[in-house]
């Protein structure tokens, strides 16, 4: 039993403690029962749910594994997490999936719920097992990373994914259109003389997917949109009625494509860095509900890779441990708490078709601890993913986690 002590609700000033056993919510108030946590005024909500999060078990440890991506969700917040297939081997057998699985249950961070290739080998030509990689406890088919090329297959992915009751995510790429390109395509790419991904690569995948799902009336969740034209897209598609949803990403809310100007391949990854425009047209997407829910596409490389030039640097922004932090400094006005706590707790689940996390008694006892107030600089180097960079470091920021309870347990707690 774990009794936490002096926290708050959500929009409530009062004082109150909460009691949680056998990994469920116990009660509100009713006593300093078994281990007492002082939750030092912090706010109290479901543990954070992340759609999409690159951990690289297995097969790419020198990046990430289970141990270190799962801690660093922890530290963030996450009590739930959902892993990319994009590793090596491709998560495309069954046999993977139960180890992991059974892996990140030994280890007891955060809940793992890996997501399945949608084809083999992530190659887009054939279909991966899909039945069996369910019943082994895929909760996703998504070929992210890779782009879905072969509009049949995505098609044949779709029909059979519905009748499993599964949910496909895209990564939504024209990869001709991308072509080699390593940042968006505008004033920016040109003066920098870079090879340019234009805004039209995910516009035009987004309408091509958009068109299946009229079609057959599929499940599709389209991750990380970038750009202002693809948001339309699904906005016009939501109001068909077309069974779509979407996430934004903090990175593509934060920074733009001057970032690049830096020449640093910390800022490259795919979809790329957009325009100020295309920031604020997502911002807009995320209040007026268009946007469906947050997720970070946590995608550590390691810093050999990374600091490599723009041309031949992988892609990807690794930052699961302060997404929180950063949104509620940079948006907590604009979208205030419940809003910004749905979009990363409540807006998942419903994605994935998950009982919504509550704080009622009974619930499952999955909490985070939220300092609203204090002000902390960025540390990567305390980071508890193996990518100890960030775009955001030295950064001020407030809203860390002090506390994540997983099933009843710590599995974090911030020192200081
Ligand atoms: O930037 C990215 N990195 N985008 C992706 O879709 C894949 C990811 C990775 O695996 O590194």
């Amino acid at each position: 039993m774990l009794t936490i002590t002096n926290i708050k609700r959500p929009n409530s000033d009062q004082s109150e403690s909460v009691t949680v056993e056998n990994g469920a919510i116990k009660g509100w108030n009713i006593g300093e029962l078994g281990q007492v946590i002082d939750g030092q005024g912090g706010t109290v909500a479901p543990a954070l749910i992340e759609l999409h999060a690159h951990l690289r078990e297995p097969g790419q440890t020198e990046k990430e594994d289970l141990a270190s991506g799962l801690a660093a969700a922890a530290a963030g917040g996450y009590g739930t997490v959902v892993s990319m297939p994009n590793t090596s081997p491709v998560v495309d057998d069954p046999a993977i999936v139960r180890m992991l699985i059974e892996k990140a249950e030994g280890l007891g961070f955060a809940r793992l719920r890996p997501a399945a290739a949608l084809t083999r080998g992530q190659k887009g030509e054939q279909l991966a097992e899909l039945t069996y990689l369910k019943e082994a406890g895929a909760v996703m088919f998504t070929d992210d990373g890779r782009t879905n090329e072969n509009a049949r297959v995505l098609r044949l992915g779709l029909e059979y994914a519905r009748s499993l009751g599964m949910v496909v995510s895209v990564h939504a790429e024209d990869a001709s259109l991308r072509a080699d390109g390593v940042m968006n395509e505008g004033p920016v790419s040109e003066e920098l003389g870079l090879p340019g991904n234009p805004a039209a690569a995910e516009a035009a995948r987004v309408a091509r997917d958009l068109e299946i799902v009229a079609q057959t009336g599929a499940r599709l969740h389209v991750q990380h949109l970038s750009t202002a034209r693809a948001l339309d897209l699904v906005r016009e598609a939501k109001g068909r009625g077309l069974p779509v949803t979407c996430e934004v990403c903090p990175h593509h809310l934060t920074l733009t494509d001057e970032a690049l100007r830096s020449f640093d391949a910390i800022y490259k990854v795919a979809p790329p860095l957009r325009t100020q425009a295309d920031a604020d047209h997502l911002l807009a997407g995320l209040l007026d509900g268009t946007v469906d829910c947050l997720a970070t596409d946590h995608a550590p490389h390691t810093r050999a890779e990374k600091e490599r030039d723009l041309l031949t640097a992988p892609s990807g922004i690794a930052y699961i441990e302060l997404a929180f932090p950063l949104m509620w400094t940079r948006f907590g006005e604009q979208l205030g708490l419940e809003r910004l706590l749905d979009l990363m707790t409540a807006a998942p689940a419903r994605v994935m078709g998950w009982p919504t996390p509550t704080l009622e008694e009974g619930a499952p006892a999955d909490l985070v601890v939220l300092d609203l107030e204090t002000e902390r600089e960025v540390n990567s180097a305390e980071f508890r993913s193996k990518a100890k960079f960030t775009p955001w470091a030295g950064e001020t920021l407030r809203g860390w986690p002090t506390l994540t309870v997983v099933s009843g347990k710590v599995t974090f707690r911030r020192e200081g």
